[in-house]
């Protein structure tokens, strides 16, 4: 024997022990979902021929997915300008619409291309979060899959057209001029994910479950589960854990071959139940096994909860009513467009969860997944969106054109995608669906109601509807599960006394319009207001002329019961529709609808909002800003936004007299002094609670010049994933610290480190600095940077600088 060979039994056992880990330490799940997030190439224009998969892209942009090809613009009015009267707003007669989709460069085609590996061997799908729009999916040069809206889901099963190894996905997108309202984003602004699975396995959201059964101390959860290819018995398990990982239930079945659905029943003792204030999450763990081999497994999470709408109570959660303190909000993320990113989302949400809202309308469309985890997570009640359009345009190129042919598949993967979020509590069919004033309209509706039903037994349903009178008498609205009137406050009465539901859902309130920090005078209530700077009043004083102020919404809210509360027109400011310049009013790119602007940055019409809906927390807010060198001895009327029920002003020292709330249309809800002469100074307002104790109090100071920047963020630590973003807070600051209300100097920025710098907005929409490049003028006085950390461990820090002022920076810490 060669003295250095080991011997034979020695080899053998090596080898056997090797074997032994390797089954041991092996990822056992035979299912591997991955995100196609890097290696992309894209390139924005056509490419004829007959395969257009297998084209050369060595020259094309390399580019991350999710991306937005428009959102670097640059903004530019003639960008999908757009001839049309808006008849939702009773326009008669066509004219010329300006940035009504942002002035971004969002039409025409655009190609993607990246490779996979694939193996043969097992069933692999391309499940897309919605890719904007008209998406063809070429997997090697064979068509896999088509779409036509780009805010849906949708999955292609590759069967017969995958190699082993590498594989070319294709992506052809393209949208038309004069196919949306509002900035749709453009390019595959959402995830796509590779699914590698056996022939056996659970198909896209393949796993239903559903809490039919509700106590304190025990909950029935059924959980079906679809399976596909079944040709052999198999032993199917599923296990419930609770937050904490712990097992709360079991359940095992066997089936035959053939099966293609397999239904448990499970019980939770002593279940916790979701709702915004204790949103608690269990998740359901199911294996599939064949023989002893695992053959599929998937982790579904889900709440218990139950929802139930009963007339002249309301909506009840858990049993108990509640009125919606909710918001609409388009898909954009402002600066960031439509390219969708978690922690963006999450700080949208921290906000809003502040200001005391509890709810979300996903306005007009069906959200990214994203944003309903987040709202499982954190919170919040959705109402998810399916259509803006039915059969009937809005926009020339809108969804109308595809309606008779897509809207059962849309609505099916709508509900299909979302079914098992706890947060979604209710379905909606449309928003001020021109169909509704039509004769037959009421059978569209019922058609997508039955829809929603069959899906989705559990939820409600409900459409936004505006043309009131139409469907009090046509039909339309007796069929919905929920009646949801958009605006037309004065007609709530008798859409409740004319209905069978007995209650009125604000399925969409306010549209009040204002711009941060800007205040115009004298101070009135106005609607349909424009000025030659193309902004609207902070005092939260203007509207359109189909809306109206929030004091109406919160009024109704508190006189009547029948009312199930509101979703407010909007939650942010976003790109397009900057009603009221959005006739031939250039610049003009985004909206004024927002409670807090473009930039996240809350405006003042945030805290009236937090006054009446956080009842954590008191609230103690004075506006306006105390720099006016142009109306001294002049008239600035002060308004305080409070939770607390009196306020005392004083300005220089001098009471103005203790206010407390009245009768008035805005008194109701705010405590106002009208009559306050403008002197340089100090306004100081001190909070009282019922009995005369003082609560409270703040104040806000004349600024002197602009002498420096001061940063702030509420995250200083990131995740080392590539995608984190802090939202960093730029104010002039004059020497003593007070903001420069008037300030609009030019702020660069720079990001060095660990971290790069991603965007800049302020929130103004008549600027046309585009976002992406790493400076912006302040609006108002301030601005926000976002900055976005790398894949490392480390420091990062962003810099901002200005001429003539002294600059600052922040570090930030990136961790893994
Ligand atoms: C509504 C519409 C929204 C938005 C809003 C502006 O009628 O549903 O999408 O356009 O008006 O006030």
């Amino acid at each position: 024997m060669n003295r250095k060979s080991l011997p034979l039994y020695i080899l053998s056992a090596i080898c056997l022990a090797l074997v032994v880990l390797f089954f041991l330490y092996r990822d056992p799940s035979p299912r591997s979902e991955t995100l196609l997030r890097d290696g992309w190439k894209f390139m924005k224009g056509d490419v004829k021929g007959a395969s257009e998969a297998l084209f050369d892209d060595s020259s094309w942009e390399s580019v991350t997915v999710p991306h937005d090809w428009a959102i670097t613009g640059p903004f530019d009015r003639r960008n999908d300008l757009q001839r049309v009267a808006v008849s939702q707003n009773f326009e008669s007669e066509a004219t010329l619409k300006t940035g009504r989709t942002g002035g971004l460069p969002y039409v025409g085609v655009g190609w993607y291309r990246t490779v996979f590996e694939a193996d043969t061997s097992h069933g692999v799908t391309l499940l897309f979060d919605g890719a904007m729009s008209q998406p063809q999916v070429y997997v090697n040069g064979i068509r896999v899959a088509e779409w036509k809206l780009g805010y849906n889901s949708f999955f292609a099963d590759l069967a017969g057209c995958l190699k082993d190894g590498e594989n070319v996905l294709a992506v052809r997108l393209e949208n038309l001029p004069q196919s949306s309202r509002w900035y749709p984003g453009a390019g595959l602004f959402r995830n796509v994910h590779l699914i590698q699975t056996e022939k056996v396995h659970i198909p896209v959201w393949g796993v239903c479950v559903t809490t039919p059964q509700i106590t304190r101390d025990k909950a029935e959860v059924k959980v079906s589960i679809a399976v596909e290819n079944a040709d052999r018995a198999l032993r199917v398990c599923t296990v419930i854990r609770d937050e904490a990982g712990r097992k709360v239930a079991t359940a095992e079945q066997r089936t035959h071959a053939a099966v293609d659905t397999v239904v448990c029943r499970l019980q939770v003792d002593a279940p916790q139940l979701w709702s915004p204030e204790h949103p608690h999450l269990y998740t359901a763990h199911t294996e599939i096994y064949s023989g002893g081999s695992l053959v599929d497994k998937q982790v579904t999470r889900f709440g218990i909860r139950s929802v139930r709408v009963v007339p002249d109570k309301g909506f009840l959660l858990n049993g108990e009513v509640r009125k919606f303190r909710g918001v609409c909000n388009h898909h954009d993320l402002g600066p960031l467009g439509a390219a969708v990113n978690k922690s963006a989302l999450r700080h949208q949400l921290e906000l809003l969860k502040e200001m005391g809202c509890d709810a979300i309308r996903t306005s007009h469309n069906m959200p990214a997944p994203e944003l309903v985890e987040l709202c499982d997570e954190m919170g919040f009640m959705m109402m998810v969106e399916a259509f803006d359009e039915w059969d009937m345009p809005k926009c020339e190129n809108g969804y109308h054109l595809w309606f008779d042919e897509w809207a059962e598949r849309d609505m099916v993967n709508m509900v299909r995608h979302f079914r098992n979020n706890p947060s979604v509590v209710m379905w909606s069919i449309g928003n001020e669906v021109p169909t509704q004033c039509s004769s037959e309209g009421y059978r569209v509706a019922q058609f997508l109601q039955d829809i929603c039903h069959r899906e989705d037994p559990t939820r409600p349903v409900t459409c936004g509807l505006d043309q009131v009178r139409c469907v009090l008498d046509n039909g339309f609205a007796r069929v919905l599960d929920v009646v949801g009137l958009n605006y037309r406050t004065q007609l709530y009465k008798e859409a409740y006394a004319l209905l069978p539901h007995k209650l009125v859902l604000g399925s969409e309130t306010a549209s009040t319009v204002s711009s941060r920090g800007i205040y115009k005078f004298p101070l009135e209530v106005r609607d349909g207001a424009t000025y030659r700077d193309h902004q609207s009043s902070s005092y939260d004083v203007e509207c359109c002329w189909w809306s109206n102020i929030p004091d109406i919404d919160f009024a109704l809210a508190d006189d009547y019961p029948w009312t199930m509360g509101q979703f407010v027109w909007t939650g942010f400011d976003y790109l397009g529709e900057p009603t009221p310049y959005d006739t031939n009013a250039w610049p003009s790119h985004s909206s004024l609808f927002g409670i807090i602007d473009l930039a996240s940055l809350p405006k003042d019409r945030y805290y009236l909002y937090r006054s009446i809906w956080n009842d954590e927390e008191a609230t103690l807010h004075v506006l306006p800003h105390w720099t006016w060198p142009e109306r001294k001895g002049r008239n600035v009327p002060v308004m305080c936004y409070t939770s607390y029920p009196a306020a005392e002003l004083f300005v220089n020292g001098v009471s103005q007299g203790i206010h407390s709330r009245d009768t008035s249309l805005l008194g109701r809800y705010r405590i106002i002094w009208p009559d306050v002469t403008y002197e340089p100074g100090t306004i100081e307002v001190v909070a009282y609670d019922a009995a005369g104790v003082e609560m409270d109090r703040t104040s806000v100071s004349t600024a002197g010049k602009p002498h420096h920047l001061a940063l702030s963020t509420s995250r200083s630590k990131l995740s080392a994933d590539g995608e984190d973003v802090a939202y960093v807070t730029v104010r002039v600051e004059d020497e003593e610290g007070n903001l420069c209300p008037w300030a609009d100097n030019l702020v660069e920025f720079e990001v060095t480190g660990e971290a790069s710098f991603r965007a800049a907005a302020n929130g103004d929409p008549t600027c046309t600095y585009v976002f992406h490049k790493p400076q912006m003028p302040a609006f108002s006085g301030c601005l926000t940077a976002i900055v976005q950390a790398s894949t490392h461990r480390g420091k990062a820090t962003l810099t901002a600088s200005s001429e003539g002022l002294e600059s600052a920076s922040i570090e930030l810490s990136i961790k893994k």
